[in-house]
């Protein structure tokens, strides 16, 4: 079982993919006919950014919009909260002490999976007598949200109608806490490639029966934001240096923002600092996909079937949001986040029955915390607005100068 964002070996492992059957084949033929009808209404090649958002949200085709299972032992990865009860119960922890100063706070989680995280925290929230006021879900997947609502008016029925799916930001701002888990790696990105100074942006055509890649001089937005990101690295590039540019991050970010009266952000994801994200030696980038447990770099693989990812760069977010008018109160990656939490105690006090279960959940801490692992990989960042006082998940470590 691979977790999400954990790269194992992505140039080999695509020798070993299991082969989708005739229905999954069927499924990615009609979505490959929907991006090639895009590629025929436009000169012939689309953004790798375009093809990306087609992927993974082209309504009833693409990954995320159509009914794959994606999430589990069954599906293609797993994330945090599909992995151990733990990690919400952290996060409750986290959103609780920030409720407390927020008497009618609510919590808005953006793309909740299938529900789980939701789950687990507001299960959490009530043994603590600490519900929110409401919880709010943003989810663009309408398979997803289905899901959500299955599994969380089976588990949680008394709450169920304080539960609000939103079809876009709340038009109110709110009090509150926002969550966010493996939603910004998620965000279509540009891939471009520098060559010798020489930006090109990688598109997509059709090419020889295939999706395949397609070098055109990168336009004035995208090669600003390039430059701007060479000026600020303590490094230069070697002379081919292929990597990619989240435009999407900051127009996202400041949209959030806005959705925000007094509160904290709290989002969690695989990537780096700037200066790591882009280091001299990461010259492929980090885009991965992920099918059925297989890591491979390759995207133009059963367009449809496999997730598309990219790390973040944590240092776009903490810019972004402090343009957006956000103060950036905490940085730290997950394992420092979960211990800051209270993970040891929330463990020890769990009252395992038997041997066997405490082992299941000590095995399941450990997975969430292992350095070089989930531990490290994971970031989490806190943006806040109009509050006072230090956040128990960055108490043991603040990273932020790293940012
Ligand atoms: C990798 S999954 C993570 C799911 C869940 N948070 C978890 O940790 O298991 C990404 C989720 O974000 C959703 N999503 C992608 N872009 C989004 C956006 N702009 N707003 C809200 N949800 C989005 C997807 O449909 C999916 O539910």
């Amino acid at each position: 079982m691979n977790p999400h964002g954990i790269n194992a070996d992505p140039q080999h492992a695509v020798i070993s993919l299991p082969p989708p059957d005739a229905a999954a084949l069927a499924h990615s033929a009609r979505l490959i006919d929907r991006i090639r009808a895009e590629l025929d209404g436009r000169s012939g090649y689309i953004g790798f950014d375009r093809y990306m958002e087609l992927a993974l949200y082209e309504p009833g085709l693409g990954y995320y919009s159509a009914g794959a299972r994606k999430f589990g032992q069954d599906g293609d990865f797993v994330t945090a909260p599909e992995l151990s009860p733990l990690f919400s119960i952290c996060l409750a922890r986290q959103c609780r002490q920030i409720l407390t100063g927020l008497p009618d706070g609510s919590i808005l989680e953006l793309g909740a999976g299938t529900g789980k995280m939701a789950c687990d925290i507001l299960l959490e929230l009530q043994r603590c007598n600490a519900l929110p006021a409401r919880y709010l879900i943003l989810e663009t997947s309408a398979d997803l949200k289905q899901r959500q609502q299955q599994l969380l008016q089976a588990e949680i029925p008394d709450y169920f109608t304080r539960i609000i799916w939103l079809e876009r930001l709340p038009e109110q701002p709110l009090s509150g806490v926002i969550l966010a888990n493996e939603v910004m790696d998620a965000l279509p990105v540009h891939r471009i490639v520098d060559r010798q100074g020489v930006l090109y942006e990688l598109q997509v055509q059709w090419h020889g029966g295939d999706f395949a890649w397609l070098e055109v001089p990168a336009g004035p937005a995208l090669s600003r934001q390039v430059q701007d990101i060479k000026r600020q690295l303590r490094y230069s590039w070697p002379e081919v240096y292929t990597t990619e540019i989240n435009m999407t991050l900051a127009p996202w970010l400041a949209a959030l923002s806005e959705s925000l009266t007094q509160g904290v952000m709290l989002l969690i994801d695989y990537g780096y600092p700037r200066n790591e994200f882009y280091h001299p030696e990461r010259t492929d980038g980090t885009l991965l996909c992920h099918y059925r447990h297989r890591v491979h770099a390759d995207p133009f693989l059963y367009p449809g079937l496999q997730d598309i990812t990219a790390s973040v760069d944590f240092t776009a977010v903490a810019t972004a949001a402090v343009k957006a008018g956000l103060d950036v109160t905490g940085y730290t990656n997950q394992m420092y986040f979960l211990l800051g939490c209270g993970l040891d105690t929330i463990l020890a006090d769990m009252g395992a029955s038997g041997l066997r279960q405490q082992l299941e959940l000590a095995n399941q801490a450990k997975m969430l915390t292992l350095p070089g692992g989930m531990g490290e990989r994971f970031k989490v960042i806190a943006l806040s607005r109009g509050m006072a006082g230090g956040l128990a998940g960055f108490a043991i470590m603040d990273q932020r100068k790293h940012l």
